[in-house]
Protein backbone atom coordinates (compact mmCIF):
# COMPACT_ATOMS: atom_id res chain seq x y z
CA UNK A 1 0.00 0.00 0.00
CA UNK A 2 1.27 3.21 -1.28
CA UNK A 3 2.15 6.09 1.59
CA UNK A 4 1.86 9.71 1.03
CA UNK A 5 4.37 11.54 -0.54
CA UNK A 6 6.83 12.73 2.37
CA UNK A 7 10.46 15.01 2.40
CA UNK A 8 12.57 12.88 4.81
CA UNK A 9 15.42 14.55 6.03
CA UNK A 10 18.26 12.06 7.70
CA UNK A 11 20.68 14.43 9.82
CA UNK A 12 23.97 12.40 10.33
CA UNK A 13 23.45 11.20 6.75
CA UNK A 14 26.39 10.07 6.29
CA UNK A 15 27.04 7.67 8.87
CA UNK A 16 26.96 4.12 9.98
CA UNK A 17 23.18 4.00 10.72
CA UNK A 18 22.68 5.83 7.28
CA UNK A 19 24.21 3.78 4.86
CA UNK A 20 23.73 0.08 6.43
CA UNK A 21 20.14 0.27 7.32
CA UNK A 22 18.37 3.81 6.45
CA UNK A 23 19.17 4.06 3.13
CA UNK A 24 19.04 0.40 2.44
CA UNK A 25 15.58 0.15 4.28
CA UNK A 26 14.44 2.93 1.96
CA UNK A 27 15.37 1.57 -1.12
CA UNK A 28 13.77 -1.58 -0.57
CA UNK A 29 10.38 0.43 0.13
CA UNK A 30 11.37 2.38 -2.68
CA UNK A 31 11.48 -0.91 -5.48
CA UNK A 32 8.38 -1.98 -3.87
CA UNK A 33 6.21 0.76 -5.38
CA UNK A 34 5.13 2.06 -1.82
CA UNK A 35 6.59 5.69 -2.72
CA UNK A 36 4.34 8.18 -4.22
CA UNK A 37 5.66 11.17 -6.00
CA UNK A 38 6.69 14.03 -4.64
CA UNK A 39 8.99 12.02 -2.09
CA UNK A 40 12.20 13.47 -1.21
CA UNK A 41 15.31 11.71 1.20
CA UNK A 42 17.61 14.74 2.21
CA UNK A 43 21.06 13.51 3.33
CA UNK A 44 22.35 16.26 6.01
CA UNK A 45 25.75 16.13 7.79
CA UNK A 46 28.76 17.96 8.04
CA UNK A 47 30.99 16.47 5.23
CA UNK A 48 31.32 19.04 2.28
CA UNK A 49 29.45 16.76 -0.27
CA UNK A 50 27.69 17.90 -2.91
CA UNK A 51 24.35 16.00 -4.22
CA UNK A 52 26.13 13.73 -6.58
CA UNK A 53 29.53 13.33 -4.56
CA UNK A 54 26.60 12.02 -1.68
CA UNK A 55 24.29 10.04 -3.93
CA UNK A 56 27.48 8.16 -5.28
CA UNK A 57 28.42 6.94 -1.54
CA UNK A 58 24.46 6.26 -1.53
CA UNK A 59 24.97 3.80 -4.43
CA UNK A 60 28.11 2.02 -3.21
CA UNK A 61 26.54 1.48 0.38
CA UNK A 62 23.44 0.22 -1.09
CA UNK A 63 25.46 -2.11 -3.42
CA UNK A 64 26.93 -3.06 -0.14
CA UNK A 65 23.88 -3.35 1.57
CA UNK A 66 20.97 -4.30 -0.39
CA UNK A 67 22.83 -5.36 -3.35
CA UNK A 68 19.42 -7.90 -4.38
CA UNK A 69 18.10 -4.73 -5.26
CA UNK A 70 20.91 -2.98 -7.30
CA UNK A 71 20.46 -4.38 -10.86
CA UNK A 72 19.62 -2.57 -13.77
CA UNK A 73 18.52 1.33 -13.30
CA UNK A 74 16.81 0.97 -9.67
CA UNK A 75 19.33 2.70 -8.22
CA UNK A 76 19.64 5.45 -10.40
CA UNK A 77 15.95 5.97 -10.27
CA UNK A 78 16.05 5.63 -6.69
CA UNK A 79 18.79 8.51 -6.11
CA UNK A 80 16.75 11.04 -8.24
CA UNK A 81 14.83 11.62 -5.32
CA UNK A 82 17.71 11.86 -2.92
CA UNK A 83 19.51 15.17 -1.95
CA UNK A 84 21.90 16.32 0.04
CA UNK A 85 22.66 19.15 2.59
CA UNK A 86 25.57 20.18 3.91
CA UNK A 87 25.41 22.09 7.42
CA UNK A 88 27.12 21.93 10.90
CA UNK A 89 24.66 21.43 13.67
CA UNK A 90 26.24 23.53 16.38
CA UNK A 91 26.11 26.45 13.73
CA UNK A 92 23.90 28.22 11.86
CA UNK A 93 26.11 27.14 8.61
CA UNK A 94 23.87 25.33 5.63
CA UNK A 95 20.69 25.94 8.09
CA UNK A 96 19.51 28.55 5.51
CA UNK A 97 20.14 25.81 2.48
CA UNK A 98 18.31 23.43 3.95
CA UNK A 99 15.23 25.98 4.89
CA UNK A 100 15.13 26.41 0.83
CA UNK A 101 14.32 22.83 0.22
CA UNK A 102 10.94 23.52 2.01
CA UNK A 103 9.02 26.27 -0.40
CA UNK A 104 5.97 27.19 0.75
CA UNK A 105 3.90 24.76 -0.74
CA UNK A 106 6.17 21.26 -0.31
CA UNK A 107 4.92 18.19 0.55
CA UNK A 108 3.11 18.10 4.01
CA UNK A 109 4.49 15.31 5.75
CA UNK A 110 7.94 16.63 6.72
CA UNK A 111 10.22 13.76 8.86
CA UNK A 112 13.32 14.41 10.38
CA UNK A 113 15.52 11.49 11.48
CA UNK A 114 18.47 11.94 13.42
CA UNK A 115 21.06 9.62 13.43
CA UNK A 116 23.14 11.59 15.19
CA UNK A 117 24.22 11.01 19.14
CA UNK A 118 21.81 11.90 21.17
CA UNK A 119 24.07 14.80 22.34
CA UNK A 120 22.58 16.76 19.24
CA UNK A 121 19.05 15.97 19.64
CA UNK A 122 18.36 19.15 21.32
CA UNK A 123 21.17 21.28 19.47
CA UNK A 124 18.51 19.70 16.15
CA UNK A 125 15.18 20.33 17.60
CA UNK A 126 16.21 24.32 18.34
CA UNK A 127 17.78 24.92 15.24
CA UNK A 128 14.78 22.89 13.15
CA UNK A 129 12.28 25.55 15.56
CA UNK A 130 14.20 28.60 14.97
CA UNK A 131 14.85 28.12 11.04
CA UNK A 132 10.95 27.69 11.10
CA UNK A 133 11.01 24.05 9.34
CA UNK A 134 8.89 22.89 11.93
CA UNK A 135 5.07 22.23 10.43
CA UNK A 136 2.10 20.80 12.55
CA UNK A 137 2.22 17.97 10.60
CA UNK A 138 5.95 17.21 11.17
CA UNK A 139 7.43 14.56 12.89
CA UNK A 140 10.71 13.63 14.34
CA UNK A 141 12.36 10.42 14.88
CA UNK A 142 15.23 9.78 17.37
CA UNK A 143 17.33 6.79 17.82
CA UNK A 144 18.31 5.19 20.92
CA UNK A 145 20.26 4.91 23.27
CA UNK A 146 17.81 8.15 24.82
CA UNK A 147 20.36 8.82 27.51
CA UNK A 148 22.49 7.02 30.05
CA UNK A 149 20.47 7.05 32.69
CA UNK A 150 16.98 8.81 33.81
CA UNK A 151 18.29 11.72 34.43
CA UNK A 152 19.80 12.43 30.67
CA UNK A 153 16.92 10.76 29.41
CA UNK A 154 14.58 13.61 30.82
CA UNK A 155 17.18 16.17 29.72
CA UNK A 156 16.95 14.92 25.93
CA UNK A 157 13.04 14.51 25.97
CA UNK A 158 13.18 18.28 27.48
CA UNK A 159 14.80 19.71 24.76
CA UNK A 160 12.98 17.63 21.59
CA UNK A 161 9.19 18.39 23.95
CA UNK A 162 10.56 22.26 23.96
CA UNK A 163 9.71 22.32 19.95
CA UNK A 164 7.92 18.83 19.00
CA UNK A 165 4.85 17.92 20.65
CA UNK A 166 4.61 14.23 22.26
CA UNK A 167 3.08 13.07 19.62
CA UNK A 168 4.84 14.28 16.72
CA UNK A 169 7.69 12.16 18.56
CA UNK A 170 8.58 8.72 16.91
CA UNK A 171 11.37 6.92 19.50
CA UNK A 172 12.92 3.83 17.98
CA UNK A 173 13.71 0.26 19.37
CA UNK A 174 13.87 -1.16 16.38
CA UNK A 175 13.20 -4.68 18.15
CA UNK A 176 9.78 -3.70 18.00
CA UNK A 177 9.54 -3.61 14.21
CA UNK A 178 11.25 -7.14 14.09
CA UNK A 179 8.62 -9.40 12.47
CA UNK A 180 8.14 -12.49 14.85
CA UNK A 181 8.06 -9.40 18.02
CA UNK A 182 5.18 -7.86 15.87
CA UNK A 183 3.88 -11.55 15.95
CA UNK A 184 3.75 -11.82 19.83
CA UNK A 185 0.87 -9.41 20.13
CA UNK A 186 -0.53 -11.92 17.55
CA UNK A 187 0.24 -15.01 18.91
CA UNK A 188 -1.28 -13.77 22.77
CA UNK A 189 -4.23 -12.04 21.48
CA UNK A 190 -5.65 -13.51 17.97
CA UNK A 191 -5.31 -17.24 19.71
CA UNK A 192 -7.58 -18.21 22.33
CA UNK A 193 -5.93 -20.91 23.14
CA UNK A 194 -2.58 -18.82 24.88
CA UNK A 195 -4.45 -16.20 27.43
CA UNK A 196 -6.36 -17.97 29.72
CA UNK A 197 -3.05 -20.28 30.59
CA UNK A 198 -0.68 -16.49 30.12
CA UNK A 199 -0.25 -16.06 33.78
CA UNK A 200 1.49 -17.13 37.24
CA UNK A 201 -0.95 -20.31 37.42
CA UNK A 202 -0.13 -21.64 34.57
CA UNK A 203 3.43 -20.25 33.90
CA UNK A 204 6.20 -21.47 35.33
CA UNK A 205 8.97 -19.22 34.33
CA UNK A 206 10.00 -16.95 31.29
CA UNK A 207 13.50 -16.46 29.33
CA UNK A 208 14.20 -13.89 27.09
CA UNK A 209 17.64 -14.91 25.39
CA UNK A 210 19.30 -11.89 22.99
CA UNK A 211 22.79 -13.38 21.97
CA UNK A 212 24.76 -12.18 19.06
CA UNK A 213 28.29 -14.02 18.15
CA UNK A 214 29.43 -10.53 17.44
CA UNK A 215 32.10 -8.39 19.27
CA UNK A 216 31.87 -4.67 19.64
CA UNK A 217 33.02 -4.26 15.94
CA UNK A 218 34.59 -0.92 15.83
CA UNK A 219 32.01 0.55 18.23
CA UNK A 220 34.21 0.38 21.28
CA UNK A 221 34.34 4.17 22.76
CA UNK A 222 30.44 3.90 22.24
CA UNK A 223 30.00 0.77 24.33
CA UNK A 224 32.67 1.92 26.79
CA UNK A 225 30.14 4.32 28.14
CA UNK A 226 27.50 2.04 27.84
CA UNK A 227 27.85 -1.42 28.16
CA UNK A 228 25.22 -4.50 27.57
CA UNK A 229 22.97 -3.11 30.53
CA UNK A 230 22.72 -0.21 28.62
CA UNK A 231 22.76 -1.19 25.44
CA UNK A 232 20.44 -4.29 25.75
CA UNK A 233 18.71 -4.48 28.56
CA UNK A 234 16.82 -0.80 28.96
CA UNK A 235 15.31 -0.82 25.82
CA UNK A 236 15.40 -4.08 23.84
CA UNK A 237 14.89 -6.93 26.67
CA UNK A 238 12.46 -4.56 28.78
CA UNK A 239 10.47 -4.25 25.41
CA UNK A 240 10.09 -7.99 24.77
CA UNK A 241 9.60 -8.46 28.43
CA UNK A 242 6.86 -5.69 28.28
CA UNK A 243 5.23 -7.18 25.10
CA UNK A 244 4.96 -10.61 27.07
CA UNK A 245 3.71 -9.64 30.16
CA UNK A 246 1.50 -6.94 29.56
CA UNK A 247 -2.74 -6.70 29.86
CA UNK A 248 -4.34 -7.22 26.77
CA UNK A 249 -5.16 -3.66 25.54
CA UNK A 250 -8.52 -2.48 23.97
CA UNK A 251 -6.92 -2.31 20.50
CA UNK A 252 -3.65 -1.61 18.44
CA UNK A 253 -3.88 1.93 19.30
CA UNK A 254 -0.63 3.62 20.18
CA UNK A 255 -1.56 4.92 23.55
CA UNK A 256 -3.77 1.67 24.41
CA UNK A 257 -0.47 -0.57 23.69
CA UNK A 258 1.79 1.92 25.28
CA UNK A 259 -0.34 2.51 28.60
CA UNK A 260 -0.01 -1.23 29.03
CA UNK A 261 3.65 -1.82 28.57
CA UNK A 262 4.43 1.29 31.14
CA UNK A 263 2.40 -0.91 33.83
CA UNK A 264 4.63 -3.61 33.62
CA UNK A 265 7.36 -1.23 33.62
CA UNK A 266 5.85 -0.10 36.64
CA UNK A 267 5.74 -3.33 38.27
CA UNK A 268 9.07 -4.61 37.59
CA UNK A 269 10.40 -5.07 41.36
CA UNK A 270 13.68 -3.02 42.60
CA UNK A 271 16.87 -4.64 41.75
CA UNK A 272 19.43 -2.17 43.73
CA UNK A 273 22.38 -2.85 46.22
CA UNK A 274 20.40 -5.23 48.58
CA UNK A 275 19.71 -7.72 45.93
CA UNK A 276 21.84 -7.62 42.99
CA UNK A 277 24.44 -9.78 44.19
CA UNK A 278 21.55 -12.57 43.43
CA UNK A 279 19.58 -11.66 40.77
CA UNK A 280 22.09 -10.11 38.34
CA UNK A 281 25.15 -11.55 36.91
CA UNK A 282 27.48 -9.16 34.53
CA UNK A 283 30.19 -10.54 32.49
CA UNK A 284 32.69 -10.01 30.38
CA UNK A 285 34.56 -11.62 27.72
CA UNK A 286 38.28 -12.94 27.32
CA UNK A 287 39.61 -13.98 24.44
CA UNK A 288 38.79 -17.31 22.95
CA UNK A 289 37.21 -18.81 19.78
CA UNK A 290 33.97 -17.86 18.08
CA UNK A 291 33.05 -19.60 14.94
CA UNK A 292 34.50 -17.25 12.69
CA UNK A 293 38.25 -18.37 14.67
CA UNK A 294 40.50 -17.22 17.48
CA UNK A 295 39.48 -13.49 18.84
CA UNK A 296 40.70 -11.21 21.26
CA UNK A 297 39.00 -10.52 24.55
CA UNK A 298 37.06 -7.00 25.23
CA UNK A 299 39.88 -5.03 26.59
CA UNK A 300 41.66 -5.72 24.37
CA UNK A 301 39.71 -5.25 21.70
CA UNK A 302 38.88 -1.79 23.12
CA UNK A 303 42.70 -1.26 24.22
CA UNK A 304 41.41 -0.61 28.11
CA UNK A 305 43.00 -3.42 30.24
CA UNK A 306 41.50 -2.05 33.18
CA UNK A 307 37.98 -1.62 31.92
CA UNK A 308 34.94 -3.04 34.22
CA UNK A 309 32.48 -2.51 31.32
CA UNK A 310 29.74 -5.67 30.86
CA UNK A 311 29.91 -7.40 27.81
CA UNK A 312 27.14 -9.78 28.79
CA UNK A 313 24.13 -9.53 31.61
CA UNK A 314 21.71 -11.96 33.43
CA UNK A 315 18.90 -11.03 35.28
CA UNK A 316 16.19 -12.70 37.24
CA UNK A 317 13.31 -10.02 37.20
CA UNK A 318 9.84 -10.26 39.36
CA UNK A 319 7.15 -8.77 37.63
CA UNK A 320 5.16 -7.79 41.20
CA UNK A 321 1.56 -7.63 40.36
CA UNK A 322 -1.37 -9.91 40.21
CA UNK A 323 -0.72 -11.58 36.50
CA UNK A 324 3.01 -12.48 37.38
CA UNK A 325 3.58 -13.27 41.46
CA UNK A 326 5.82 -15.92 41.51
CA UNK A 327 7.11 -16.75 37.92
CA UNK A 328 10.53 -14.81 37.35
CA UNK A 329 11.29 -13.80 33.95
CA UNK A 330 15.21 -14.82 33.32
CA UNK A 331 17.42 -12.22 30.80
CA UNK A 332 20.64 -12.46 29.49
CA UNK A 333 22.02 -11.04 26.56
CA UNK A 334 25.81 -10.69 25.81
CA UNK A 335 28.36 -10.27 23.04
CA UNK A 336 30.86 -13.25 21.70
CA UNK A 337 28.33 -16.46 22.78
CA UNK A 338 28.28 -19.01 20.94
CA UNK A 339 25.79 -17.88 18.16
CA UNK A 340 23.51 -15.15 16.88
CA UNK A 341 20.06 -15.94 18.43
CA UNK A 342 16.81 -13.73 19.82
CA UNK A 343 14.28 -16.08 21.66
CA UNK A 344 11.30 -15.81 23.93
CA UNK A 345 10.82 -18.91 26.06
CA UNK A 346 7.31 -19.35 28.10
CA UNK A 347 7.37 -22.53 30.38
CA UNK A 348 4.19 -23.88 31.49
CA UNK A 349 3.86 -25.47 34.74
CA UNK A 350 3.87 -29.47 34.76
CA UNK A 351 0.72 -31.85 35.14
CA UNK A 352 0.14 -32.57 38.76
CA UNK A 353 0.03 -35.77 38.79
CA UNK A 354 1.66 -38.67 36.55
CA UNK A 355 -0.79 -41.42 35.38
CA UNK A 356 1.83 -42.96 33.23
CA UNK A 357 3.99 -43.96 36.30
CA UNK A 358 7.65 -43.22 38.08
CA UNK A 359 9.34 -44.86 34.39
CA UNK A 360 7.78 -41.69 32.50
CA UNK A 361 9.72 -38.43 32.78
CA UNK A 362 6.99 -35.59 32.09
CA UNK A 363 8.88 -32.78 30.83
CA UNK A 364 6.52 -29.66 31.04
CA UNK A 365 4.69 -27.44 27.82
CA UNK A 366 7.51 -24.60 26.71
CA UNK A 367 6.64 -22.43 23.77
CA UNK A 368 9.60 -21.19 22.12
CA UNK A 369 9.36 -18.41 19.90
CA UNK A 370 12.87 -17.70 17.70
CA UNK A 371 12.79 -13.96 16.91
CA UNK A 372 15.82 -14.60 14.78
CA UNK A 373 17.58 -15.94 13.05
CA UNK A 374 15.12 -18.61 11.15
CA UNK A 375 11.94 -16.83 12.65
CA UNK A 376 9.76 -19.51 14.22
CA UNK A 377 7.06 -20.74 16.65
CA UNK A 378 7.61 -24.25 18.67
CA UNK A 379 5.46 -25.45 20.90
CA UNK A 380 7.08 -28.21 22.95
CA UNK A 381 5.19 -31.38 24.04
CA UNK A 382 5.07 -34.99 25.78
CA UNK A 383 3.34 -36.96 22.66
CA UNK A 384 3.88 -41.39 22.97
CA UNK A 385 6.31 -42.30 20.51
CA UNK A 386 4.64 -44.50 18.10
CA UNK A 387 5.03 -48.17 18.68
CA UNK A 388 3.05 -51.41 19.96
CA UNK A 389 5.81 -51.40 23.23
CA UNK A 390 3.95 -49.85 25.95
CA UNK A 391 3.46 -46.15 26.70
CA UNK A 392 6.80 -44.65 25.48
CA UNK A 393 6.93 -41.06 25.72
CA UNK A 394 8.56 -38.14 23.82
CA UNK A 395 9.01 -34.18 24.45
CA UNK A 396 8.55 -32.69 20.66
CA UNK A 397 7.44 -30.27 19.43
CA UNK A 398 5.16 -28.53 16.79
CA UNK A 399 7.20 -26.93 14.49
CA UNK A 400 6.16 -24.07 12.82
CA UNK A 401 9.33 -21.85 10.47
CA UNK A 402 7.98 -18.38 9.10
CA UNK A 403 9.77 -18.23 5.60
CA UNK A 404 8.35 -21.93 4.72
CA UNK A 405 5.03 -20.93 5.66
CA UNK A 406 4.86 -18.17 4.20
CA UNK A 407 7.26 -17.65 1.18
CA UNK A 408 6.87 -14.04 0.90
CA UNK A 409 9.12 -11.31 1.54
CA UNK A 410 9.84 -10.26 5.66
CA UNK A 411 10.95 -6.99 5.89
CA UNK A 412 13.54 -5.51 8.15
CA UNK A 413 12.57 -3.72 10.96
CA UNK A 414 13.58 0.20 9.67
CA UNK A 415 11.28 -0.61 6.73
CA UNK A 416 8.19 -1.36 8.70
CA UNK A 417 9.45 1.44 11.37
CA UNK A 418 9.70 3.84 8.46
CA UNK A 419 6.73 3.20 6.94
CA UNK A 420 4.71 3.69 10.18
CA UNK A 421 6.07 7.29 11.37
CA UNK A 422 4.97 8.33 7.57
CA UNK A 423 1.48 6.80 8.48
CA UNK A 424 1.59 8.53 11.29
CA UNK A 425 1.58 4.96 13.65
CA UNK A 426 3.28 5.36 16.87
CA UNK A 427 2.07 1.73 18.37
CA UNK A 428 5.52 0.77 17.35
CA UNK A 429 7.18 3.33 19.00
CA UNK A 430 8.10 3.90 22.89
CA UNK A 431 7.07 7.05 24.46
CA UNK A 432 8.85 9.44 27.19
CA UNK A 433 7.03 8.26 30.08
CA UNK A 434 8.20 4.46 28.69
CA UNK A 435 11.81 5.57 28.12
CA UNK A 436 12.19 7.07 31.65
CA UNK A 437 10.48 4.58 33.38
CA UNK A 438 12.36 1.58 32.09
CA UNK A 439 15.80 4.05 33.36
CA UNK A 440 14.51 4.15 36.68
CA UNK A 441 14.21 0.47 37.03
CA UNK A 442 18.17 0.35 35.30
CA UNK A 443 19.81 3.22 37.24
CA UNK A 444 19.36 1.26 40.59
CA UNK A 445 21.60 -1.90 39.08
CA UNK A 446 23.86 0.46 37.45
CA UNK A 447 24.61 1.64 40.73
CA UNK A 448 24.99 -1.53 42.48
CA UNK A 449 27.37 -2.72 40.36
CA UNK A 450 29.27 0.37 40.31
CA UNK A 451 28.85 0.05 44.44
CA UNK A 452 29.97 -3.44 44.12
CA UNK A 453 33.61 -4.43 45.09
CA UNK A 454 32.94 -7.24 42.64
CA UNK A 455 33.80 -6.89 38.87
CA UNK A 456 32.02 -8.65 35.97
CA UNK A 457 32.89 -12.37 35.47
CA UNK A 458 35.19 -13.34 32.63
CA UNK A 459 33.62 -15.79 29.93
CA UNK A 460 35.43 -16.97 27.33
CA UNK A 461 34.33 -15.97 23.66
CA UNK A 462 32.57 -18.47 22.19
CA UNK A 463 30.72 -19.60 25.74
CA UNK A 464 27.39 -18.53 26.78
CA UNK A 465 28.72 -16.35 29.71
CA UNK A 466 30.35 -16.83 33.38
CA UNK A 467 29.43 -19.73 35.06
CA UNK A 468 27.53 -17.82 37.40
CA UNK A 469 24.72 -17.40 34.82
CA UNK A 470 24.21 -20.63 34.61
CA UNK A 471 23.92 -20.66 38.76
CA UNK A 472 21.26 -18.13 38.73
CA UNK A 473 18.48 -20.45 36.97
CA UNK A 474 19.56 -23.00 38.28
CA UNK A 475 19.58 -22.06 41.76
CA UNK A 476 15.87 -22.18 41.60
CA UNK A 477 16.15 -25.45 40.13
CA UNK A 478 15.82 -24.35 36.76
CA UNK A 479 18.06 -24.02 33.78
CA UNK A 480 17.97 -21.98 30.62
CA UNK A 481 16.39 -23.45 27.26
CA UNK A 482 19.06 -25.25 25.15
CA UNK A 483 17.84 -26.54 21.44
CA UNK A 484 17.55 -29.92 21.41
C1 LIG B 1 21.71 -2.35 18.92
C2 LIG B 1 22.88 -2.40 19.84
O1 LIG B 1 20.68 -1.59 19.49
O2 LIG B 1 21.24 -3.66 18.67
C3 LIG B 1 23.98 -3.28 19.28
O3 LIG B 1 23.39 -1.09 20.05
C4 LIG B 1 23.43 -4.65 18.89
O4 LIG B 1 25.04 -3.42 20.21
C5 LIG B 1 22.18 -4.51 18.04
O5 LIG B 1 24.43 -5.34 18.18
C6 LIG B 1 21.51 -5.85 17.81
O6 LIG B 1 20.49 -5.71 16.86
P1 LIG B 1 20.04 -6.93 15.94
O7 LIG B 1 18.92 -6.38 15.14
O8 LIG B 1 21.24 -7.31 15.12
O9 LIG B 1 19.63 -8.02 16.87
Amino acid sequence: VKVDPFDLVVFGGTGDLAYRKLFPALFRRFLDGQFSEPTRIIGASRHDYDGEAFRQTIAKALRQYAPEGTKGEAVDDFLRIVDYVSLDIGTDAGWDVLGMKFPENSTPIRAFYLATGPDRFGAISAQLAAYGLITPSSRIIVEKPIGRDAASAAKINDAIGAVFAESQIYRIDHYLGKETVQNLMALRFANALFEPLWNAAHIDHVEITVAEAIGVEGRGAYYESSGALRDMVQNHLLQLLCLVAMEPPASMEADAVRDEKLKVLKALAPIDASNAETLTVRGQYRAGASAAGAVPGYPEEVGNPATEIETFVALKVNVANWRWAGTPFYLRTGKRLPKRVSELIVSFRNVPHSIFGADVKILPTRLVVRLQPDEGIKLWLMLKEPGAGGMRMRHVPLDMNFAKAFKIYAPEAYERLLMDVIRGNATLFMRRDEVEAAWRWIDPIREAWNQSPLEPRFYLAGTWGPASATALVERDGRSWYEET
